[in-house]
């Protein structure tokens, strides 16, 4: 075991915990946070995104040991009262189906509109080509995501 400080969802956290603990499961087993996804394990799907110092990640193969002083945002921290802009386009433009991989989509979405604020739909595939929906939602989410970048 080893004492980690972190902070996540805009909350300082100090942890005992093995360090070799895959971020997603510290996050879903551990801290109860439960929106980030497991899908494959292996870096391939994207369902288990979230941000790191403002950057997506995959917690699935992301040691816990890694997080130690950064800090992290999850599906849950993205809007702390009203929803974003980018979740409120997501609802308008009826994006999930079974919803699985939803919040990875959102985690990546909100990262791409953070450092490119009025992308292409060629910029939307590059970035968003790492999280797979198997409901086949990419056009809705490409729509989304422009829905968004009118408000911002
Ligand atoms: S569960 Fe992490 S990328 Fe698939
Ligand atoms: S909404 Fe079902 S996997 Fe994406």
């Amino acid at each position: 075991m080893s004492r980690i400080n972190f902070v996540i969802n805009g909350q300082e956290r100090t942890v005992d915990v093995d360090p070799k603990m895959k971020l997603l499961w510290f996050i879903r087993d551990t801290l109860e946070l439960t929106g980030t996804k497991f899908g494959c394990g292996m870096s391939l799907c994207g369902a288990c995104t979230v941000h790191l110092n403002g950057q997506a990640i995959r917690s699935c193969t992301t040691p816990v040991s890694m997080v130690a002083g950064q800090e992290i945002t999850t599906i849950e921290g993205l809007s702390s009262e009203r929803l974003t802009p980018l979740q409120q386009a997501w609802i308008d433009e009826q994006v999930p189906q079974c919803g699985y991989c939803q919040s990875g989509q959102i985690m990546t979405a909100s990262v791409l509109l953070a450092e490119n604020p009025h992308p292409t739909d060629g910029d939307i595939d590059q970035a968003m080509s790492g999280n797979i929906c198997r409901c086949g939602t990419y056009q809705r989410i490409r729509r989304a995501i422009h829905r968004a970048a009118q408000e911002v």
